[in-house]
């Protein structure tokens, strides 16, 4: 079997996921693309990769050449024919199934015959993502985490028409991208969040009833369980509208009752306050 050989990533989607994926890819020695619809959101994200970089430098993680790769190696545009070239095409977009049904059916029509689209959903059918394109063999799904620098995993997710040489490819950039990757068969949430949102949503849960406060709910899991984070800094880490939207696909096609978003969850992302990235969570945040 020969495999893809890729040299060329185009990563669509300049947010948190999109930009510290785009980061990954260039410090890793791959001719990095990143393309946004807004201006501005490339802007953010060439700052945050410079920060990122700039970090991981200075504390011996990532050589000169790899910075430079980063700081000046990175093309970015809002146009979405930059990823024509590109051998591997990862989809970081909003999670909002019709507008990925929509991206992955241009990207089809754009991209080399030979390319690979992958996508960071962290709850989307791959399945239904491969079914918009002429090429579902060659779609997969690889789920990084967040923040994408630090965080050693991948989960690559397996639609029902992936092939193993797909697979084998996307292996082989996670090993050269330095992470892991654990595979994962397509189902609502995968593995990750199947077992992640369902914790959240318990403590936001335990919040509402008054079981304890914020600060107690999260201690005793950072103190009690070695957790990095308690499970509501988390949500307000990940974003209380994408921990919503992933509840909500795991309580509509999974059908159980256990997987029902918490009101107060509804009430707060109704209300505005989508964690960190808007100032106001569960905590609040002044930067
Ligand atoms: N790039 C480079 N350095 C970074 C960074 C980045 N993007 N983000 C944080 N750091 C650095 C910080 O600057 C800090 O450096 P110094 O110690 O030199 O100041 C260091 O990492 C540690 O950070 P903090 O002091 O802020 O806090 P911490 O020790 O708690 O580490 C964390 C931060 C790595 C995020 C850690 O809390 C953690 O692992 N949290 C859990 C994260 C997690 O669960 N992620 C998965 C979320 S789920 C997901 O992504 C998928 C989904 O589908 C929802």
């Amino acid at each position: 079997m020969s495999l893809t050989k890729v040299e060329r990533v185009a990563v669509i989607g300049a947010g948190t996921m999109g930009s510290g994926i785009a980061q990954v890819s260039a410090t890793s020695g791959f001719h990095t693309t990143l393309i946004d619809i807004s201006a501005e959101a490339l802007t953010r994200a060439k700052q945050s990769i410079q920060q990122s970089v700039e970090k991981l430098f200075s504390k011996g993680k990532i050589d000169e050449t790899a910075r430079q790769n980063a700081l000046e190696g990175i093309v970015s545009g809002t146009d979405l024919a930059l990823a024509a070239e590109a051998d591997l095409i990862i989809e970081a977009v909003t999670e909002n199934k019709p507008l990925k049904l929509k991206l992955f059916a241009e990207l089809d029509a754009l991209a080399k015959p030979s390319a690979l689209l992958a996508s960071n959903t962290s709850s989307i059918s791959i399945t239904s993502l491969a079914a918009a394109t002429k090429r579902p063999s060659q779609v997969i799904g690889m789920h990084f985490m967040n923040p994408v620098p630090l965080m050693p995993l991948v989960e690559l997710v397996r639609g029902l028409d992936t092939s193993a040489e797909t697979v084998a490819v996307a292996l082989e950039v996670c090993r050269a991208m330095g992470k892991t990757a654990l595979e994962a068969n397509d189902s609502p949430g995968f593995i990750s969040n199947r077992i992640l949102m369902p914790m959240i949503n318990e403590a936001i849960f335990c919040l509402m009833e008054g079981v304890g406060t914020a600060e107690a709910i999260d201690g005793v899991m950072k103190l009690g369980m070695n957790h990095p984070m308690g499970p509501l800094a988390l949500a307000d880490f990940i974003g209380l509208d994408v921990c919503l939207a992933i509840l909500e696909v795991l309580h509509s096609e999974l059908g159980e009752d256990k997987y029902r978003p918490c009101p107060l969850l509804r009430k707060m992302v109704a209300a505005g306050y989508y964690g960190r990235k808007t100032g106001r969570g569960f905590y609040t945040y002044t930067t």
